[in-house]
């Protein structure tokens, strides 16, 4: 082996016991909560039901399951926007700030939960002016603005349910989910600041909305002051509707099983699928996660990096934080904006206590250098989170000394827009970390493994990630295609939901995530999953990323192709391709070494973060494009394929 991969195997080995100072502030030190959930895990997710949530009305069936359509809560009467603010306001709360609200230009708001709450009747008064009606949808196609937390909780006051669009999607895509959800009204701004510049949102919204039949009302936000040009009898302004409208919007009773939200979730294929959400059990399980997992304290200053488009933000930026009467931190724009040291600027301004991002983020956080930490005083911080990806070891251990200092704990959360909230994560005050691993299933959650045929395995193993048992917070279905819920979640293995991810439970039962069963590739009789060659190019210190796929190779079946991303300052030379790919032969063995290595300044990725591994493979196999509406850079695909095919052959073997 070489000293990296002995270096990357050393880490994946070391452990991380809480500290005695977290242990001794921390709100869950013991095991209680497994056992009640052991024991009862119906009467466990009740007790988390009442604990957390106001009801109008109690439920009197905690879950009617009948695979796989599972309802939570039965009969319980609750409004979720109550739930985040009217409740807060009435405890004597109302001053606290319920967001710190940063523009990238710089400008700021701090928004207490009592203004949250008149914000938010007047602009669901606004709505109802529209025609939005109980059981409607409404399109929402903002940028990070206060604003978008607000539309959201607008529409659950009144009982219509939102689908947000995240910012930078295109016309194509908007247009798609909109007449997909037969939404009534959309809600879009002039524009949003990216990088000092203007994303044109009515612009885009325009020209998706000239394909939307179902749309009779856009309600138009100003933020970046651009020219936009209005549709009379369609087209009002925000400005001058929403502000002189009452304060007074009486919550609307919903029931637990009442649509709150569609999501749609594009991942790397495949039509969009509308993730449906309901109330009462979704707000339950992202209320205790986001309690559990952040070890949430009065006093924290929350900082959660994701945008309200994506689930992440859905759940733990509005939902999670403000039913647990959290102060937030919102940042509107690029962490790269003005400069590559925004972030900690953020976080040093607000005294921010938590911290929850992305591996891609710390990588890139990485990859640009440690000077843009220095100088900047992020003591404030005491927990770390990461979710979207597994987090490679090296990664890991530079978010834990150099933006944790050493002290915080890092949670590693595995979910998914389907989960709706964190099911597989550590509890801070009480697991020991190890690196790279999300560790265990959350109280309250079922989850283990099956071979391909099935059988459930005992531990260690490897196999495909299930869910074992229904979770409050599960999705309840597709929107408009009931047959494809089933097909896609719970047919592979008979009474299980399958995740699409495959895992390692090692001896001790941590898990590791190790990306989706798709990337896992067949070389020579061998699977080898995309991840585990990812996760060793990037144990190397040049490397800053690394994208892998498997492309159909004569003699060996499938053979590996992989794209670099360097360091900065790391020069591209054939003797670093040989060096890497000895690299990966003495990390996994010689049958993983890559056939080719390409390096490139980026990857083709979704505007989640998530690589485009089909992309990669249809440049890899014969150059060809494929549907590239959902890569944060189209023109990225186009230079990595000509650099691909003006490098082919001369580095295959
Ligand atoms: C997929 C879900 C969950 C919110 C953001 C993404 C991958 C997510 C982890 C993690 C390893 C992870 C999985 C999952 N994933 N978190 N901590 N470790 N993998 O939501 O877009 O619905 O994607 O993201 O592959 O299935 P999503």
């Amino acid at each position: 082996m070489s000293d990296e991969a002995v270096e990357s195997l050393l880490l994946e080995n070391r452990t991380f016991p809480p500290s005695a100072e977290f242990v001794a502030r921390a709100t869950v030190t013991d095991d209680a909560l497994d056992v009640a959930a052991a024991a009862d895990p119906e009467a466990f997710w009740a007790d988390r039901a009442r604990e957390l949530v106001d009801w109008f009305e109690p439920f009197d069936t905690v879950c009617e399951w009948d695979l796989p359509n599972a309802r939570w809560f039965v009969g319980g009467k609750l409004n979720v926007s109550y739930n985040c603010l009217d409740r807060h306001v009435a405890a004597g709360h109302g001053d606290q700030v319920a967001y710190y609200w940063e523009g990238e230009p710089g400008d700021a708001r701090a928004i207490t939960y009592a203004q949250l709450l008149d914000e938010v009747a007047q602009l669901a008064n606004a709505l109802k002016g529209l025609g939005v009606q109980k059981g409607d949808r409404v399109n929402i196609y903002l940028g990070m603005v206060p604003e978008l937390p607000m539309a959201l909780l607008a529409c659950a006051r009144i009982g219509a349910a939102h689908s947000v669009v995240f910012g930078g999607f295109s016309a194509d895509s908007l247009r798609d989910r909109i007449n997909d959800a037969g939404a009534k009204v959309l809600i879009t701004g002039d524009g949003a600041w990216r990088r000092g510049g203007v994303v044109p949102l009515k612009e885009i919204a325009d020209e998706a909305v000239a394909e939307c039949p179902s749309i009779e009302q856009v309600l138009v936000l100003r933020r970046t002051g651009n020219e936009v040009a209005m549709t009379a009898g369609r087209d009002v302004w925000w400005h001058d509707v929403v502000p002189n409208q009452s304060t007074d919007c009486p919550p609307e009773p919903m029931d637990a099983e009442d649509l709150l939200f569609l999501l749609y979730s594009s991942g790397t294929t495949g039509k969009p699928k509308g993730i449906m959400h309901t109330t009462g059990g979704y707000l339950t399980q992202v209320a205790y996660t986001h309690r559990l997992v952040f070890d949430l304290q009065p006093d924290d200053v929350y900082f959660c990096t994701a945008d309200v488009g994506w689930i992440t933000g859905h759940s733990y930026i509005v939902y999670g934080p403000l039913a647990n009467r959290t102060t937030s931190v919102i940042y509107e724009g690029a962490p790269d904006f003005p400069d590559k040291t925004r972030t900690w600027a953020v976080i040093e301004k607000y005294r921010a206590t938590i911290l929850y991002t992305a591996p891609t983020a710390i990588r890139s956080y990485m990859k640009w250098g440690d000077e843009h930490l220095e100088g900047h005083d992020l003591s404030s911080l005491r927990l770390l989170g990461s979710v979207g990806e597994p987090i490679n070891p090296e990664a890991w251990i530079w978010y834990w000394e150099k933006v944790g200092g050493g002290r915080c704990p890092i949670v590693d959360t595995w979910w998914q827009t389907e989960t709706g909230a964190i099911m597989i994560a550590p509890i801070p005050g009480r697991t020991v970390l190890k690196p790279g691993s999300a560790t265990f299933p959350l109280p309250g959650v079922g989850a283990g493994l099956v071979d391909n045929a099935g059988v459930t395995l005992g531990v260690p193993a490897s196999g495909n990630l299930v869910l074992t048992q229904p979770w409050p917070s599960m999705l309840r279905g597709i929107w408009g295609e009931p047959q494809r819920y089933f097909d896609t979640y719970w047919s592979r293995f008979a009474g299980r939901y399958f995740a699409g991810d495959g895992c390692k439970v090692d001896a001790d039962g941590y898990f590791w995530l190790l990306g989706r069963v798709d990337d896992i590739m067949l070389i020579a009789g061998h699977n080898i999953s995309t991840a585990e060659v990812e996760h060793a190019l990037v144990g190397h210190p040049a490397v800053a990323e690394a994208a892998v796929v498997g492309r159909s190779d004569p003699t060996s079946g499938q053979a590996i192709a992989a794209f670099v991303i360097l360091r900065s300052g790391v020069e591209p030379s054939d003797s670093l391709v040989a060096e890497l790919r000895d690299h990966v032969g003495a990390t996994i063995g010689p049958i993983a070494k890559p056939k080719s290595i390409l390096f490139t300044e980026d990857l083709p990725k979704t505007r989640s973060g998530k690589i485009m591994r089909r992309l990669l493979k249809d440049v890899s196999e014969d150059g060809s494009l494929g549907d590239t509406t959902t890569l944060a850079d189209p023109g990225v695909v186009e230079s990595i394929k000509a650099r691909y095919l003006a490098q082919a052959g001369s580095d295959d073997e």
